[in-house]
Parts: structure tokens; sequence; C-alpha cells
């Protein structure tokens, strides 16, 4: 103890004696102390903390103003921190970024884009889907902003592969059902008696009959799952085609293209913000107070001192107690400062990934009325990869559909285009799915190429891997703390940049109570 104040020592080794060694690791995983612990009661700080004390909050100079600067921002100034942001963009929000009419797209060596989308229309160039679990949904709640079901998953998109299209539901129906015919058959020739019980395998059998929808003799002969050419209605509709042999399905390559959603991150149902991404910016930044961003403040150089911390920008300088640095580790690598060759080696270890979209803009939706597709995802072995249909504004006169969006090598190879070039590419892809009305009913169109964004420069970064320089940048170098999505395990999501930021704003927050 020291004097008055309870150190968190000295409250450690009380409920250590009080309560054993439960109690204490319990405590210590509240205060942000034990291993994996840190997450999972974020407490944000609070004007209180400090009045125990008599301390006040510190001031705290955040590089960026994308999601992680934001909530930075936002939860210390939960505690009165006084907080000032440094945005190298024109805008707040990083990868956050809906276009919409009226904008501009610039991009580093290349033309700029006008977005001439109609009133109401929007597209979200950066981040899109939201997982039920994710933080990002607790902000949207805490925000006040609005979300909706992201159809992320639907039998009525498409999977092209080989050269064809078919519905996924029937691509689906068709893996499966021959997956759990040859696993039946397997069964009942008795290859898995040395791994399955006899009563275990009456339960298989029961599940895969299920699972493909098998005939009586545990065949797969077609299924309705597949969908119909005239669907069920007075009469019993018109069957699809029969489906191919067990060598035609696999041979149509399909396999590879009905597993996108199978992932924790990416499993139904997902939900995005009503009205476009941007609203989350939106509502942080003035939660934060635009006044504290000042943007078009490109970072020229960090300085740890023995009592704060200098960073200088192309219009000034700054003096803070403490930084929060969370810009892409391969730009903050490039920005002189004193905080140690280790750190200079750790940046540059994650490695930027390209990734791009483009957003088409019809006039009618074609999608809905012709396809009967109401949102969803058609996977593709093309290029483009994927075609996002929307997930709202169902049934509205326009509608915009993301004709690509794609990574690495194929991302690269269209953000090297014009950006009439990389439409004239999508629609030709697209129109092998969705025929000419693809290529002629289009009303303007953008596209982004992320890694050609300045002070951005990358969709997301890859580590090698989760080593050392990883755990080091998690942790402050003197006064200055990192964050970002690149900081976790959560790469290219959000919730990855608000965990991070919420992870430094603890840290730092317990330093800053701590400090005599
Ligand atoms: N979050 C991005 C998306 O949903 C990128 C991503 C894709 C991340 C798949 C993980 C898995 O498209």
């Amino acid at each position: 103890m020291d004097g008055a104040r309870l150190t968190r020592r000295g409250l450690l080794v009380g409920i250590g004696a009080a309560g054993g060694a439960g109690a204490m690791y319990a405590a210590m995983g509240a205060l942000g102390l034990a291993p994996g612990e840190q997450d999972k009661a974020f407490t944000p700080p609070r004007k209180g903390d400090f009045s125990l004390q008599g301390r006040a909050a510190a001031k705290v100079v955040i590089l960026g103003a994308g999601v992680a600067g934001l909530v930075a921002a936002y939860e210390l100034g939960k505690a009165g921190y006084d907080c000032t942001l440094l945005e190298a963009r024109a805008e707040a929000g990083g990868r956050n970024l809906t276009l919409r009419g009226g904008d501009r797209l610039t991009e580093l060596n290349g033309p700029a884009q006008a977005v001439t989308f109609g009133q109401g229309s929007y597209f979200n160039a950066g981040p899109a889907r939201i997982a039920p679990w994710m933080v990002t949904l607790d902000y949207c709640r805490e925000l006040g902003i609005p979300i909706e079901t992201f159809v992320n998953r639907s039998a009525q998109a498409y999977v092209h592969t080989n050269g064809r299209t078919m519905r996924s539901g029937t691509a689906r129906a068709d893996m499966y059902g021959y997956i759990a015919e040859l696993l039946a058959k397997a069964t009942n020739a008795g290859a898995l008696n040395r791994k399955v019980t006899k009563g275990d395998q009456e339960v298989l059998l029961d599940f895969l009959r299920r699972f493909g929808d098998l005939g009586p003799r545990l065949e797969y002969e077609g299924s309705g799952r597949r969908g119909f050419v005239k669907y069920p209605t007075l009469d019993a509709g018109t069957p699809l085609t029969p489906p191919g042999t067990l060598h035609q399905v696999l041979a149509a390559g399909t396999g590879r293209a009905i597993t996108n959603d199978f992932g924790y991150d990416q499993a139904t149902p997902m939900f995005q913000p009503v009205g476009g991404m941007d609203a989350i910016v939106n509502r942080l930044v003035e939660a934060v107070g635009a006044d504290r961003i000042t943007t078009g403040a490109r970072v020229t150089g960090i300085t740890d001192q023995a009592d704060g911390v200098e960073v200088s920008w192309d219009g000034g300088r700054i003096k803070a107690d403490y930084c929060v640095a969370t810009l892409p580790p391969h730009l903050l690598a490039k920005i002189p400062h004193n905080l140690g060759e280790p750190v200079t080696a750790a940046l540059r270890r994650p490695v930027p990934v390209a990734a791009g979209k483009i957003g088409l803009e019809y006039g009618s939706r074609w999608w809905e009325t012709d396809d009967r597709i109401y949102g969803g995802v058609t996977e593709t072995d093309l290029d483009i990869t994927h075609i996002w249909y929307p997930s709202h504004d169902y049934h509205a006169e326009r509608g915009i559909v993301v004709g690509y969006y794609n990574t690495d090598q194929h991302a690269e190879l269209y953000g090297a285009l014009t950006p009439e070039d990389r439409r004239r590419r999508a629609l030709t892809q697209g129109k092998k799915i969705h025929g000419e009305k693809y290529r002629t009913g289009v009303l303007s169109s953008v596209s982004i190429a992320w890694e050609r964004q300045e002070h951005i420069q990358g969709g997301w970064v890859r580590w090698p891997d989760f080593d050392s320089s990883f755990t080091l940048l998690q942790r402050p170098a003197g006064r200055v703390y990192f964050a970002g999505d690149w900081l976790t395990r959560l790469i290219a999501w959000q919730a990855g940049a608000m965990e991070s930021a919420r992870g430094a704003v603890t840290q730092l927050h317990q330093r800053v109570l701590r400090s005599p």
C-alpha cells in the first residue's frame, strides 16, 4: 500500500490472500494482465477513474482516423482524455469507405474517378459485412446505427466454374447428394467397420439420407433442393434436367465454390448498417468531435521522449503525453522515429495484400426480376472472383452490383488497368454469367484498387507468421502504442481495428492510472 492509494499489486496480493490463486487470476484478467484475458470484458475508461487519485486525463495524439484511431479516441474520450487525431487523407474513415454520387475517388498514379450514382445509391468500397459475434455490432448498437441482414449465402445466386453456370443451390444439392451416397455405400460395404460401430453406422446412414436427400437405395437421384425450371404451384412444377453423373459433377469444379460461407467469420446471418457502412465512421466522428481531427496531415516524424511524445507532420508539430499509431504497418515503417530498430523491423514484417472492387450501377434490378436473386454472392473461377447483389433497397428502381471483389494477383491485374478497362473487363466476365444485359444495362461504375489508395496502400496485410514481431507491437514502444486490424487475428475486419484500439486504450489508461 502506498499511503491512501491502493496499488494494483497490493490489491492483487490482497485478493490472492483472501481468495486464492483463482481469484487473483480472475482479478488479473479484469485488469488486463492475464494472457488471453485482455479482450474478455472491456471496461471503457471513465472520468471517475481519476477522481480517487486527483489526477487529470492525459493528452494523446492519435495517428490515423480510420476505425482503429476513431475507436481509440472515442473510448479515451469517455474518460476525458484530450485526443488529437492526425489523418493524412482528406476524410476520416480509412478503409471504411462508402461511395455515393458526387464523390470523387483519387488514386496513386492513376486518374481520379467521379462517382455519378443516382440519389440514394451507395457502394461500400471497403468493409461490407459483419458477423454477429463481432464487436462491430456492439458499436452499432452503442452509436444508434440501425443494421439489416447482409445476405452472404443464397441458393439463388450462381456458381460459375469451368465455363458453366448453375444456381448455387443446385451445385450444393449435387455435391452433397453424391458425397452422401459415396459415404453411405462405403458404410454399407463395411469399409468403415473399423472406425464406426454398427450402432453408429445406423445413425450415420440416417443422417446421410437427409444430408444428400438420398433415395430408398441410398442413391442420389436428384432432389427438389436443386430448384426447378418452373416452381411448384397448382401443379408440381417443371424440374431441372437431372443431375450429371458423379464424374460430371466433380468435373464441373463447383466444390471450391460452395464452401465460402463455411468459416466462422462468413457464416450466415451477417449484417450491414442501413444506408452504408460509413455510418460507423460518421457516428464515431460526431462522438469524438470533428474538431479533434486534422485531415490532410501527413506524419513525418515520431520522437519518444522522457516526458511525452513529439509528432511532427507536414503542417506542424504536436507534443502529447502518449501516442496511438494506427497507420498501416508498411507505411508506419517508413516514418522516421526513435523507437528502435526492432520496431522498424517488426513493422516491416506484414505484407500488404492487394484487394479491389467495382460497383456497377444498373437502371433496373434485373437480378431480382429476371434471376430472382435477392442479395447473396455468385462465386466464380474467373478473375472477378465474386459478384455481390445488394442486400438492401430490394425492388428499388436502381441498384449497385459488385462486379468484382478480388485479391492478390487478380486484384493487381485489375488495379493496373484504367477505370474504363477495369469496367470493360468486369462486364466481359460477368456477361458470361448474366448475358448481354449485364453489359448494356450499366449506368455508371466506380472501381477501387486498395493497394493504390494513397496513405493506405493495401486491402489489408498478411503476416508471414504471428511471431515475436506481432507481439512486440501489441506492447507500447516507450510512450507510443500501436493499433489496427493488422495487430489482431481479425485482419481485414473492422472488428480487428476495434479490438486492437480497445487493447491499446486499456494498456494506456492503466499506465496513466498507475503513473506517479
Ligand atoms: N472481411 C473481408 C470480407 O469479408 C475479408 C475477408 C474475407 C476476411 C474472408 C476473412 C475471410 O470480405
